[in-house]
């Protein structure tokens, strides 16, 4: 079987050895999705697999056949930006945007994972309250880091779409 991404069947006759990552990144052409450490510790090659939000460095592309994995190029596009998209763009959710993928996608999948029910990281007074407090999401972001330090502004834009 394929792997879909973003909708789209793509054959995985690749070297074992290939990351998910290269893969989206070369044979697929998707470069939104970024290299930063490639060792699972920047956060900037972030996707979702499944549904799922996973580093893609860390997983090898043959793992991964009938998968389906959305990236950055799968969220919205220029006319049509997904709502997170637009609010990193309100609130400058960015310096050089390098990490900016990688967050969106883990935002995304956050939202999700708050959607279908959650319990607090952070807290034990607002397990099942609808309002994300900025240390809850500070704490389920951890995973993707920002060197230009754009930490407020990328929590404001993911509050924003939380409300
Ligand atoms: Fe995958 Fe840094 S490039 S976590």
């Amino acid at each position: 079987m394929p792997i879909t991404i973003n909708g789209v069947d793509h054959e995985l006759d690749v070297d074992p050895r290939t990351s998910l990552l290269d893969f989206l990144r070369g044979d697929a052409g998707l470069t939104g999705t970024k290299k930063g450490c490639d060792h699972g510790q920047c956060g900037a090659c972030t996707v979702l697999l499944n549904g799922q939000r996973i580093n893609s460095c860390l997983t090898l592309a043959v793992m991964h056949d009938g998968d389906s994995v959305t990236t950055i190029e799968g969220l919205g596009t220029p006319d049509a930006p997904h709502p997170l998209q637009a609010a990193f763009v309100r609130h400058d959710g960015y310096q050089c945007g390098y990490c900016t993928p990688g967050q969106i996608c883990s935002a995304k999948a956050m939202l999700d994972e708050i959607a279908a029910g959650w319990t607090s990281y952070v807290s034990d007074d607002v397990a099942g309250s609808p309002k994300l407090s900025e240390e809850e999401i500070r704490e389920r972001m951890s995973g993707n880091l920002c060197r230009c330090g754009a930490y407020s502004n990328i929590v404001a834009a993911i509050a924003e779409v939380a409300e």
